[in-house]
């Protein structure tokens, strides 16, 4: 299906469904599973720094002070291994793009793992950054230049595309989608998810939400979908977060998307979720005349007159109310 075909971050996928980054994707098996189910390309489990953290805190106990040289090279080889060992399974197994995944906070030593990632095969790099800032001598802008600096050192270290996923958690992310794609970056996911935070009010404890997402997690990344296609035009988008069904798929494209980073959904439906997405998108360009995706992508985006109210209105105007009694 020709008319399907779409573009995101230097790659063409044969459609807009991308399989998100979660464990969903930590192995080949799984992964050549939804390449079989249609999906256009997979982003691998995110290779995290807190596991390389955490090894290192296990080798510490094991170790003495004066090895920890050595051990610290032995572990960060030992888990990078083992995740260009997923990237080059998954590669020999599939033929879709495979696109790697760091989560990280800090401009450090791990950007050199990107290198090894591109010689192990990976058509290209996703960078996950993501972290809750809450420091009070923290100047304004330190969370966005870190974004800017990772993207910048991770270039440095690899030539495949280089894709940022942000968080969602920024006063305005368009002067940092621009910066990035002034950058350099070849896309970026709008949005990655949060652990959510609760509190368990009979055990009086803190605690942990609900691990998956929510349908109505789309509006938010429709709306920033729609303002970032409109601002930074040359920048790819991929939607995240509430992509449940193939209308929420078009919506997404007509905001702007390129394509649809897809977690969730997933794990509710299992890889037949793909198939009647892809199907529901297809019928749906038949029944509005659409022969590709670029015919329509970012028609509803946030450009004057269509719509601005829609995408800036934060509260409602007049009275708004559920009961009338
Ligand atoms: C259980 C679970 C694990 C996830 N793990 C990762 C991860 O390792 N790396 C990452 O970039 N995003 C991760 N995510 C975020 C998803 O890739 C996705 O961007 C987010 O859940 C929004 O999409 P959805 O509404 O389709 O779930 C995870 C999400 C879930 C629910």
């Amino acid at each position: 299906m020709k008319k399907l075909q779409t573009s995101f971050a230097g790659l063409t996928l044969k459609n807009p469904f991308i399989v998100s980054s979660c464990s969903l994707t930590n192995s080949a098996e799984r992964n050549k599973k939804w390449e079989e189910a249609g999906a256009a390309a997979v982003v691998l489990k995110s290779l995290f720094e807190e596991e390389i953290e955490a090894e290192l805190v296990q080798a510490k106990k094991e170790a003495h002070a004066e090895e920890m040289g050595y051990l610290q090279a032995y572990y960060q080889a030992h888990r990078l291994e083992e995740y260009l060992r997923l990237v080059k399974e998954t590669k020999q197994t599939c033929t879709i793009p495979v696109i790697a995944s760091i989560n990280c906070y800090h401009n450090s030593d791990w950007t050199k793992f990107a290198h090894h990632i591109e010689e192990a095969g990976a058509d290209a790099i996703e960078l996950n950054i993501m972290s809750v800032r809450s420091e009070l001598d923290e100047a304004y802008g330190t969370y966005e230049q870190l974004h800017i600096d990772i993207l910048k050192q991770v270039k440095k270290e690899a030539k495949i595309p280089v894709i940022v996923k942000l968080g969602r958690n920024f006063t305005n992310c368009m002067p940092l989608i621009d910066q990035l794609y002034a950058n350099g970056a070849a896309a970026v996911v709008l949005f990655n998810r949060m652990v959510t935070f609760d509190i368990d009010i009979e055990k009086v404890s803190c605690t942990h939400g609900n691990a998956l997402g929510q349908t109505n997690d789309l509006s938010e990344v429709l709306r920033y979908t729609g303002l970032a296609s409109a601002r930074v035009p040359n920048m790819d988008i991929a939607a995240s977060g509430g992509i449940a069904d193939g209308a929420a798929m078009v919506k997404a494209l007509l905001a702007g998307a390129s394509a649809v980073e897809v977690c969730s959904a997933l794990y509710w439906q299992g890889s037949e979720g793909i198939q009647k997405m892809l199907v529901f998108l297809s019928e749906w360009m038949e029944r509005h005349g659409y022969e590709s995706i670029s015919q329509f992508r970012g028609r509803l985006n946030a450009k004057e007159g269509n719509a601005m109210d829609k995408f800036e209105r934060t509260q409602f105007f007049n009275n708004f109310s559920l009961r009338n009694d």
